[in-house]
């Protein structure tokens, strides 16, 4: 790794990305998360929500050699991604005939944009995230398992109670390609009760 102390960690997964032919840096963060927990394996059906440009999907599709079914939602258009399901659409409009599958995996990295007003911030975090307590309540299989995105404070509370109420077993997790500086972590819930 670099020297120059401007070098942040973040910087170093930018570089990589590019390298491995990544379209993001968020690809590590799953990649790190993945090895700890092993949650993405062959034959799952697998949904990802806020899943633009595309990075985990790429490491989904690279760790199950293909052989996984998935699910994309975004808001923004994202460049095809071969054999992959994908809708664009605002999450807050997702409705019950969008989806009519249910899922073995969820995996969310969905932020809203940040306005920089704390308490605005964390109030459209909540609202992204009981959007997705009801897909999981809905869609999530018996067992299952839901990684999801949120940030230090309110939004890490309400997630985690969800979470604890709904899974045998709740980790919060801080891969080290998210920015030591970012208040960003990820909650992860194993078997759904
Ligand atoms: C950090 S990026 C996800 C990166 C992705 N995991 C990857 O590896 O490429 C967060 C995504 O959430 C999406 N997003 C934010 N608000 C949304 C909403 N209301 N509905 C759907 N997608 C939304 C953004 O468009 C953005 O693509």
């Amino acid at each position: 790794m670099s020297k120059n102390p401007n070098y942040t960690g973040g910087e170093r997964f930018n570089k990589l990305s590019k390298k491995d032919g990544y379209r993001s840096r968020a690809a590590y963060k799953l990649k790190q998360i993945n090895k700890s927990h092993n949650l993405i394996k062959q034959n799952q059906n697998i949904l990802d929500i806020g899943c633009a440009p595309g990075s985990w999907i790429q490491v989904v599709k690279e760790l199950t050699k293909g052989k996984a079914s998935i699910t994309g939602i975004d808001i923004l258009s994202m460049a095809k991604i071969e054999g992959i399901t994908f809708l664009q659409k605002d999450l807050l409009e997702v409705n019950d005939d969008d989806l009519n599958d249910h899922f073995d995996l969820v995996l969310s990295d969905i932020a809203p944009n940040i306005s920089g007003i704390s308490i605005t911030d964390s109030e459209n975090m909540i609202e992204l995230l009981n959007i997705e307590i009801y897909l999981i309540n809905k869609y999530l299989v018996k067992g299952g398992s839901f990684l999801a995105k949120c940030f230090q404070g309110s939004s890490f509370d309400h997630l985690k109670e969800f979470m604890k109420e709904n899974f045998k077993e709740v980790v919060r997790i801080k891969p080290e390609a998210s920015r030591t500086s970012s208040k960003e972590c990820y909650l992860l819930g194993k078997f759904k009760k």
